[in-house]
């Protein structure tokens, strides 16, 4: 048997490593890479380990380090690296005293090559389609896989094609996929409509769709999780917090923990808290009525890159949060950029919906669910840069100021100016 195959999640059909499938092609259901596993823990480790003094990619990225368990037939030659990964897990006081845990781990994405987790799933997704001749590469996006897209695309010299929602993608987001190149539509609608719609165009005229219902994807997006876990010594938190929108990355996650464990790497798993933005959360509604029920709902949030209505990975993450205990939870707009200004003034920023992962942990504190001992990772998504429209209305627009909004002051060009702000700052 091939080391890799792609099942379908709801027939259990076995299709070819190989085959270029957005979905089933006997029932439509999404797909998901089974690997083959070889090599005790210790080799594992070893491999990784081995791998980190790499200079240039593939070994360099912090995701093809893990390789054996993202894609293991993927040659050298083959992959589509910037590099990516290798993203710092940072603890801030400040964020933990907010947060009312004694210890909060951010791991931040946004430090990857386009400032995003995306890249992570990006690099696989697009070595595959590489491997399989792809004329072209699409993806429906809240802003952050395609400015990834068109990054890699770019790199791979695949021409790229995305749909975006008009109106609602942030500035950094938007300008990045224009600047790397990739044929962008602006689509009058929400994200929901923007994939139905790259889904039948893909369909329609023989484009690789590089959303995360592929299952390349997925696989890049794992090591977010083997990257923390290595971090740690392989010694897991008690909580994987990260923020929730197509539910690819809880997916993805549920995916790794599992994995780890049957490979041997963790002897236990840690529980997964996904955080949705109230606005747009059918699946913490869903949640509350033990997945009775598959919801949709019309989204709106400030949370621009997760005002997602009817989240295309449902049924995995389902399974990602029964499989480790999880629990899912939904937070305000006030809460997001409440918790959004504590790490951006703990000098390390991020995104709004970056910042639902902290806010869904302190309201997860607060309502007894995590304790104030357990050792928590919170995965910060995106990049501060990303969205300068939503600071700009925080610090500079909102009337009355909120709590942490920090105005900035004009001032004639003399000392004594300067002085009477220093005074009033210093005291
Ligand atoms: N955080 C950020 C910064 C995101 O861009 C996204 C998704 C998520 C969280 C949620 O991840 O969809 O896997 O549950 N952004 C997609 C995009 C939808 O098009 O960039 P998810």
């Amino acid at each position: 048997m091939a080391d890799t195959v792609q099942r379908c999640e709801r027939c259990g059909a076995a299709i070819d490593e190989l085959e270029p499938a957005a979905e089933c092609p006997a029932c439509g259901g999404l797909l998901e890479l089974e690997h083959a596993f070889r090599g005790t823990p210790a080799e594992h480790r070893a491999a990784f380990a081995a791998r980190r003094s790499a200079l240039a990619p593939p070994d360099a990225s912090g995701v093809w380090r893990y390789r054996e368990l993202v894609l293991p037939s993927a040659e050298s030659g083959d992959i589509v690296s910037h590099p990516e990964g290798n993203t710092p897990l940072v603890e801030r006081d400040g964020v933990s005293r907010w947060a009312g845990v004694e210890h909060v781990l951010m791991k931040h994405e946004g430090h990857n090559p386009t400032g995003s987790f995306k890249d992570r799933g990006m690099t696989v997704a697009m070595t595959q389609a590489r491997r399989t001749g792809a004329r072209a590469v699409a993806c429906a996006s809240t802003g952050n896989t395609s400015a990834s897209l068109a990054a890699y695309a770019a790199q791979a010299g695949i021409p790229a094609l995305v749909f975006v929602p008009a109106g609602h993608v942030a500035l950094g987001k938007l300008t990045q996929t224009l600047a790397y190149g990739a044929r962008t539509l602006l689509v009058r609608g929400n994200f929901d409509a923007c994939l139905t719609l790259a889904r039948e165009a893909s369909h329609a005229l023989g484009i690789q769709l590089l959303n995360s219902i592929n299952p390349f994807r997925l696989e890049g997006q794992k090591t977010i999780v083997l990257e923390v876990l290595d971090q740690l010594g392989w010694d897991p938190p008690d909580w994987i917090a990260l923020p929730a929108g197509n539910l690819g990355n809880t997916s993805a996650f549920g995916k790794a923990l599992r994995e780890a464990q049957a490979v041997g790497l963790i002897a236990r798993v840690p529980r997964l808290a996904a955080i949705q933005a109230e606005g747009a959360s059918p699946f913490a509604q869903a949640f509350r009525e033990r997945f009775a029920r598959h919801i949709e709902v019309d989204p709106e949030t400030v949370a621009t890159a997760i005002r997602i209505g009817a989240p295309a990975s449902w049924e995995r993450a389902v399974r990602a949060i029964r499989d480790t205990n999880g629990v899912v939870e939904s937070v305000s707009d006030a809460e997001i950029l409440d918790a959004k200004a504590v790490i951006d003034a703990a000098g390390v920023g991020c995104e709004p919906a970056s910042a639902a992962s902290v806010a869904g942990v302190a309201k997860l504190r607060q309502r007894g669910v995590i304790r104030p001992g357990e050792r928590v990772v919170a995965v910060l998504t995106g990049h501060l840069l990303k969205d300068p429209g939503a600071l700009v209305k925080y610090h500079q627009e909102t009337e009355p100021p909120p709590q942490r909004a920090n105005r900035p002051i004009e001032i004639d060009a003399n000392v004594d100016e300067v002085r009477r702000v220093l005074a009033k700052s210093t005291h």
